[in-house]
Parts: structure tokens; sequence; C-alpha cells
């Protein structure tokens, strides 16, 4: 592969709804954990690379030095309109997701559904306390891409341990004999010990919350509390909080959360 045309073919995977752009260790470390299809990878220093390898990620270690190819430093800092201080990007395979048989499945896992979010950072963010809490998955409605490569970036790459998937509408999402729990500030006092563990947890847009019809559909309707004067939460502290309160007042062991 010559050096130049690596930049056409990045640009196309960022619009490429198959594929994955990783930018930086830390997302192609969390993808090879998770067992991503990688496709290629490019570095333009090699041994600084290694040095983060063996100090972050020793375990893919060996992976990333065989899947890895040198390029220069002038091709390599037009893959991205930011390269990562890592030094290192690469191209994966976005797993297939079978929604359906995502929702029926049993485990006493939550979904978490985001309606609408617009801030690609907090999407990422969202992603990566969902994948830390072994939520069963993400699933997003409005205009924006889960995988957009800045949302992959913010998730460290933690898509590809669990299902990440978006949908046209709330409407749309197949049940699976779960309730819908819609997590709004103006909600009753969240109670996360008495949380079904198979919730669908609704969290609203940034600056409108949910919408009407959301809350038209939800089971229940709940609220984070917080100290008077106080409006909201961040959407991805908001998840980030109503899972751990949920996983800490379960403190059921299993073999995916050994330490809950
Ligand atoms: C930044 S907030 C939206 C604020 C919006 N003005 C509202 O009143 O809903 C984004 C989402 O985070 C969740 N959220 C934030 N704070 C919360 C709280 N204290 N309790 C429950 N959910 C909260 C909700 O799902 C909300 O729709």
């Amino acid at each position: 592969v010559q050096d130049g045309s690596l930049i056409p073919r990045f640009g196309r995977a960022r619009r490429d709804p198959t594929l994955a752009v990783l930018e930086g260790l830390h997302p192609l470390k969390h993808a090879l954990r998770f067992g991503a299809d990688v496709i290629e990878a490019y570095t333009d220093d090699p041994s600084e690379l290694a040095r983060l390898c063996a100090r972050l990620a020793p375990d893919v270690a060996r992976t990333i030095a065989e899947i890895t190819r040198p390029i220069g430093r002038t091709a390599f800092d037009e893959l991205a309109p930011l390269a990562p201080s890592t030094r290192v990007m690469a191209l994966a395979r976005r797993p297939r997701i079978d929604l359906d048989a995502v929702l029926a499945n049993a485990a006493p896992a939550p979904v978490v559904l985001l309606e609408n979010p617009r801030d690609l950072g907090n999407m990422g963010a969202c992603v990566r306390v969902c994948a830390a809490a072994d939520a069963a998955a993400v699933i997003t409605t409005g205009s924006h891409d889960p995988w957009h490569p800045d949302a992959l970036r913010a998730a460290a790459g933690l898509h590809f341990a669990l299902p990440v998937t978006r949908i046209d509408s709330a409407a749309c999402v197949p049940s699976g004999g779960r309730p819908t729990i819609a997590l709004d500030p103006a909600g009753e006092p969240l109670d996360p010990a008495g949380l079904d563990p198979r919730s669908l947890l609704a969290f609203g847009t940034e600056r409108h919350g949910l919408s009407r019809e959301l809350l038209g559909m939800a089971d229940a309707r709940v609220r984070i509390p917080m100290r008077p004067g106080v409006s909201s939460l961040n959407l991805a502290t908001s998840v980030a909080a109503a899972l751990f309160g949920w996983r800490l007042a379960m403190r059921a062991v299993s073999s995916r959360f050994p330490e809950a």
C-alpha cells in the first residue's frame, strides 16, 4: 500500500457504515481484546508504539506489532483530523447486531437507550460506562452515528465490548419483555435495588431531555437525586450514576462482573 492511497481510504472508511476507524492505542487495544476483526493498522513511530504497548496493552502487544505497518509521518497525520498522540490508527469491521436477539436475552443486564444524543463525545462516554458496568447494549436514536470515529475515540473503542447500534426511533425498539424506565430529573426517586435488571433505561437528549413520545411509552419515570438548585446531570454522568447505582445495590457476583 502506498502511503498516499491510505488518506482517501481512511476518508472513505469514516463514512462507511460497515467499518470502524480506530484512532489511537486505546481504541485498538479494546477492539482486539473484545474480538474485533481488525483489517489493517498503521504507525509512524514503531518504537514508541512498542514502548506504549508494553506499558498499556501487554496482552495484545504482540498482535499489534504483527498487524501494524510503518508509514511516514506526513501521511499518518493526514489519516484523521487530529492524529492520536499514541501514533497508531486502524480500520476494523463493525460487528453485525441482531437487535431482537439482544433485547430477548434473558441475562440480568439493562439495555441503555439514548434518545437523540447530540454530542459524539458524550455518546462515546456513555458506551464506555455501559461496557464497564456490563450493560446488555447501547441503542441510540437520531441522526448521529454512535460508531462515528469521535465517539469511538471517546469510548476508547469499547463499542466492541457490547452491542451498540442506532435505530430510527424509540417506537422501533422491540421490547423483548423489558420494562421501559425513563430517566428524567422530574421523575420519582430512583430505587436502584428495586430496578428490574432487564430494564430498558431511556435517557434524553442533552438540551431537551426525553421526548413526550418516549415518556408516554415508559412504564416508570425516575430521577437520580440531586442537590436543590442543580437542574440536571450531564447525559453520560447520569448513565453512569444509574448503572453503577444499580450495580452496587445488586451486589450479585457473576463471572462477568466478579467485583460486584
Ligand atoms: C442534560 S440532561 C437533559 C436536561 C433537560 N433539560 C431535562 O430537563 O431533562 C440529559 C439526560 O440525562 C438524564 N438525566 C440528567 N440528570 C438526571 C437526573 N437527575 N435524574 C434522571 N435523569 C437525569 C435524563 O435522561 C436527561 O434527559
